[in-house]
């Protein structure tokens, strides 16, 4: 592949630091799919329980462009961290069942923060490279991870427990998509 943006130095650090993260995000993917699995079974409200399968089909899509990428580098998957990632995802998502609704929903949001936050740093470090063809996925893939976070940030919004769960874990809901407030 032939990178011309940056000088010969900078591209070896840009793209070991890209394979990181690249790597990261495609163990982060197995850990979201298996606990969106766990998830959704562990869901009652049939809009919920299928929108959380399709942020699960999402994210086994986004696992698979995210080794395309890693294989056009020249890169694989770090296997301890697959490892690692995939008992997580399944931990999690047995979890659910006893859990409650509100942890793993906010739990998700959280992640998905994490995700957008993942794509962001990815998409502009292949921009340094001048990787469009890797821009335009990572774009894709940040767009996508934000309305997963918006979709479960707005299950949240107004749940009794979010408070506390703001202080201690940090993520806050993103704004609402709309406002239910109608001008005069
Ligand atoms: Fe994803
Ligand atoms: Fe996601």
């Amino acid at each position: 592949m032939v990178f011309h943006v940056v000088m010969a130095g900078d591209e070896q650090e840009f793209t070991d630091a890209l394979i990181r993260i690249l790597q990261d995000a495609h163990a982060g993917e197995l850990a979201a799919a298996y606990a969106y699995r766990g998830h959704a079974r562990s869901l009652r409200q049939p809009d919920e329980k299928s929108e959380v399968l399709r942020i699960e089909e999402a994210e086994w899509h986004h696992r698979n462009m995210v080794a395309m990428l890693l294989d056009v580098l020249g890169a694989r998957p770090r296997r301890r961290r697959e490892l690692l990632m995939g008992s997580i995802g399944r931990f999690f998502g047995t979890l659910c069942f006893v859990g409650g609704w509100f942890g793993p929903m906010y739990a998700a949001g959280r992640l998905e923060a994490t995700n957008v936050g993942q794509y962001e740093s990815a998409r502009d470090i292949a921009d340094k490279l001048g990787w469009d063809a890797a821009v335009a996925r990572l774009e894709e893939m940040t767009i996508e991870e934000d309305r997963h976070e918006k979709w479960f940030g707005d299950r949240c919004r107004g749940h009794w427990m979010l408070p506390f769960a703001v202080r201690m874990f940090g993520w806050q809901p993103p704004p609402a998509a709309y406002s239910a407030t109608r001008p005069e």
